[in-house]
């Protein structure tokens, strides 16, 4: 039996309907090509899993170390390691013990870190205004680690949740979250980042038309160089519990973030989200979180081709490690299943709190 395959390519960039970008010329180029129905006792498809280097031959995607970038959370003080309860094997790092830890990654590969603050408790108000500190808990580790370890990216996130009293990423007014007002903060906060020495700004935020407004801040900063990776398809999720605890903004939180963050339900919202950050700017774009997502994750990088990340959150490593600790699951197997299936997404890189971890088997 026969059985006909209409192929489509289709390579050309597909300006989506928000972008004043050019109109797409060349019409699609229709091929058709004609392949016989596999069928058994001919075809095995056992044949090429016989032996471990035919699996290796005919695998079809691989993890590396480059394709981790690793989220770090910084602390006041000297010689620190906060452990975090609800992740375990994570831990809380005072600046200088980050650094010899960016050291390893960076030898290890690993081509950039996050970094998030867990900012002192008296320093969060309803403004949060220790985010414009240029000698913020953020801008000082992004000093310290560009001169130790200047072989590694560094990324910012842009958000007010670690500055604020009530435990929010934007700006509050009588239990709205202001847009355009969390807006402008954002952009000061981004700028004073870029100063720092930051080469990728991350804004987690999700207010609209903030990709644009931090774009031209850090352009008219003279920061054209430095890119932005838009926290794009960012969910109103409840896998960042463990987050919100080791960057001390759980117990602040008032109410939720669903006006802000997306509707779990939602699909062909993300793409909207996505190309209007591409559209404003975004160099990079991601998904968030990042198991309970892959769909989004394989419709965001099929749509639109640009470099697509995933964030595996604090809920995601919190599962795997409890279910690792009851020994329910083995740790060598879920944690590398569990970035392949990234990949296999079509994700170009993944944040994990694994990042370290597993580079250093990668290299074994
Ligand atoms: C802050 C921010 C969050 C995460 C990254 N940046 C939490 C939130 O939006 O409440 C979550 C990361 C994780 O869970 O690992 N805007």
């Amino acid at each position: 039996m026969v059985k006909q395959l209409s192929l489509y390519f289709n390579s050309v960039y597909k300006p989506c309907e928000f972008a004043n970008l050019p109109k797409p010329t060349p019409p699609p180029i229709k091929t058709t090509m004609t392949i016989p129905t596999p069928h058994f006792p001919t075809t095995r498809l056992r044949r090429n899993r016989r032996t471990p280097w035919l699996r290796n031959l005919v695998r079809e995607n691989t993890l590396s170390a480059a394709d981790l970038i690793w989220p770090i959370f910084v602390i006041e003080g000297e010689g620190k390691q906060e452990p975090i309860s609800s992740m375990p094997g994570v831990n809380r790092l005072s600046i200088d013990v980050a650094v010899e830890k960016v050291k390893e990654a960076a030898i290890l590969g690993i081509p950039m870190i996050a970094l998030f603050p867990n900012t002192d408790a008296k320093l969060r108000n309803e403004t949060a205004s220790e985010a414009f500190n240029s000698k913020n808990i953020v801008c000082r580790a992004v000093r310290a680690i560009k001169s130790a370890v200047p072989q590694i990216g560094i990324m910012c996130d842009v958000a007010l949740d670690p500055y604020t009293s009530h435990g929010h990423d934007g700006i509050l007014k009588d239990g709205i979250i202001l847009n355009d007002e969390s807006v402008k903060a954002l952009v000061k906060q981004a700028v004073v980042q870029a100063k720092a020495g930051c080469d990728v700004i991350a804004p987690s935020d999700m207010m609209d038309g903030r990709i644009g407004a931090i774009r031209q801040g850090l352009d008219a900063a003279g920061f054209q160089d430095v890119a932005i990776m838009a926290y794009s398809a960012k969910y109103a999720s409840g896998f960042y519990g463990p987050f919100r605890e080791a960057v001390g903004s759980g117990n602040l939180l008032k109410g939720d973030k669903l006006t802000y963050q997306m509707d779990p339900a939602n699909s062909d919202e993300a793409l909207r989200e996505v190309a209007l950050d591409i559209a404003e700017g975004a160099d990079m774009v991601m998904v968030k979180p990042g198991m309970p997502y892959l769909d989004i994750v394989s419709r965001v990088k099929r749509e639109f081709s640009v470099p697509t990340f995933a964030y595996q959150v604090s809920g995601e490593y919190a599962m795997l490690m409890a279910a690792v600790a009851h020994g329910w699951l083995d740790a060598d197997k879920v944690i590398v299943e569990s970035l392949m299936a990234f990949k296999r997404a079509g994700a170009d890189g993944i944040l994990t709190y694994f990042a370290l971890d597993m580079a250093r088997k990668l290299k074994t």
